[in-house]
């Protein structure tokens, strides 16, 4: 029987992506410009691409999906202030890519003011961009700084016939990665559905593991999930890790067979309209916790529901964070895998052997997604709308002086989680964490 398809959010429509336009322009000085390119085709190998993936930033102000595009933003001009690059109709051409929008068709789909393909580029950006004072651009991004000095020689080359090249380049990334990091209504729905999706995915791996799978073969069940239901794919690499390989964190190759008796750890999170989820579960290849695996695994679990409690407005991560070091060194401790006094213990950071990574980062369009994590020096108070994971983990090298029985274990616990006026809203709380559940839900497998 086909798995069940959940019900698809509303794509973002035009009207979000025309606010966003209108809300950075009110922030930048009114003989600026914004030039913020798309992402091309990448070549995965000799004739041969990846998938194609627009950039995160170019989406965020557009949502148009073709290769080789370029947003043009120009604040005050009467004549429409957001202005697109894209590539030309080409019917030859077409036979091989699909169809392209062209310019008409990019301001009848995306309602983006003007449009020119890109055989006009050079002569029309030069055009829109005279006598602008400062280009505002990625200033990491390479690809906008080769534009944007092009087109300032090219303005300057012509000086003396009155052009006027821009004075200064800003970095377009603090102010447009401010407002990204707030959700709107419609962000918040696809990362809800990509959270659900996601746990149905874990659920589906979880239900079919067993001793003698490989990690490939759980990784193609939650791969599969996120295809069903309407995702791009994976937002990142999928980690499948059995035994020992959990405590590898980017652990990527998934060839290994699972063992009777090992923990298998799964990071994997679906893509869904450019949004991506990311969840880790952990749980016994055979569906029963050894007592030593439990004793661990209910320590990363107490510890990441309190830090799931502890999300809310005026709080930050850097104290969720301490939270999850004290609770983590305290069960250490409680284990015999750490010695002395828990105020010692934090004083030389010992949990460092058994938890490098930090808790949270920020989720998104990206999985790892942008906006400051400090503020003036200080870690930022969450506030309403910030979308984040909350991910300890404890993964216990097979050292000598470690107690044999928790020699190679590794346990990640992985939620994402929005921050609400009244606490947080989980995003991903359909896929089971509590032993009981998950030995309930691999009992009936
Ligand atoms: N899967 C990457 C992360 O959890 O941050
Ligand atoms: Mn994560
Ligand atoms: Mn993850």
């Amino acid at each position: 029987m086909p798995p069940e398809t959940l019900p698809r959010p509303a794509p973002i429509g035009n009207a979000e992506y025309r606010e966003r336009r209108t809300a950075l322009m009110a922030e930048l000085p009114p003989d600026s410009a914004v030039l913020l390119p798309g992402a091309s085709l990448v070549t995965r190998s000799r004739d041969s691409e990846f998938p194609f993936r627009q950039a995160s930033d170019f989406h965020y102000l557009t949502g148009f999906p073709e290769p080789d595009a370029l947003l043009v933003l120009l604040p005050g001009r009467s004549e429409g202030e957001s202005v697109l690059f894209c590539q030309d109709r080409n019917p030859a051409l077409e036979t091989w890519t699909g169809i392209r929008l062209g310019a008409e068709g990019a301001v009848r789909e995306h309602g983006v003011d003007d449009a020119y393909e890109n055989s006009e580029r050079e002569s029309c950006l030069d055009a829109l961009l005279d006598g602008r004072t400062t280009l505002y651009l990625l200033l990491d991004d390479p690809d906008s700084l080769t534009l944007a000095q092009a087109v300032r020689g090219r303005l300057a080359a012509r000086a003396r016939r009155g052009a006027r090249p821009p004075l200064a380049f800003a970095d377009l990334a603090p102010r447009l990665h401010a407002r990204r990091l707030i959700k709107s209504a419609a962000e918040l729905a696809l990362l809800r559905h990509a959270g659900a999706v996601s746990a149905r995915a874990h659920q589906r791996a979880m239900a079919a593991a067993r001793p003698g799978l490989a990690e490939f073969q759980l990784q193609a069940e939650l791969e599969h999930e996120f295809r069903w239901q309407g995702g791009s794919g994976p937002a990142y690499a999928s980690i499948v890790g059995g035994g020992a390989n959990a405590c590898v964190l980017h652990y990527v190759e998934n060839r290994a067979a699972l063992h009777d008796g090992d923990l298998v750890l799964i990071d994997a999170g679906a893509e869904f309209d450019l949004y991506a989820g990311d969840i880790t579960r952990t749980f016994p290849v055979n569906g029963r916790f050894s007592e030593a695996q439990r004793a661990l695994y209910e320590v990363v679990l107490e510890a990441q529901q309190r830090a799931l409690d502890a999300v809310r407005p005026g709080t930050t991560l850097a104290a969720i964070h301490d939270g999850v070091v004290r609770d983590l060194t305290a069960g250490l401790i409680r284990l015999g895998l750490l010695e002395g006094e828990v105020v010692a213990r934090l004083d030389d950071e010992s949990v460092k052997r058994f938890y490098p990574h930090s808790t949270s980062h920020w989720l998104g369009l990206d999985v790892h997604d942008v906006g400051d994590y400090r503020r003036d020096g200080e870690p930022r108070p969450l506030a309403p709308g910030m979308v984040l994971t909350v991910e300890p983990g404890l993964y216990i090298p097979a050292d000598d002086d470690i107690p044999a029985p928790f020699r190679g274990i590794g346990i990640r616990i992985e939620d994402d989680v929005a921050v609400t006026a009244e606490g947080r809203e989980v995003l991903t709380a359909d896929v089971p964490k509590q032993v009981d559940e998950i030995e309930a839900l691999m009992a009936n497998r």
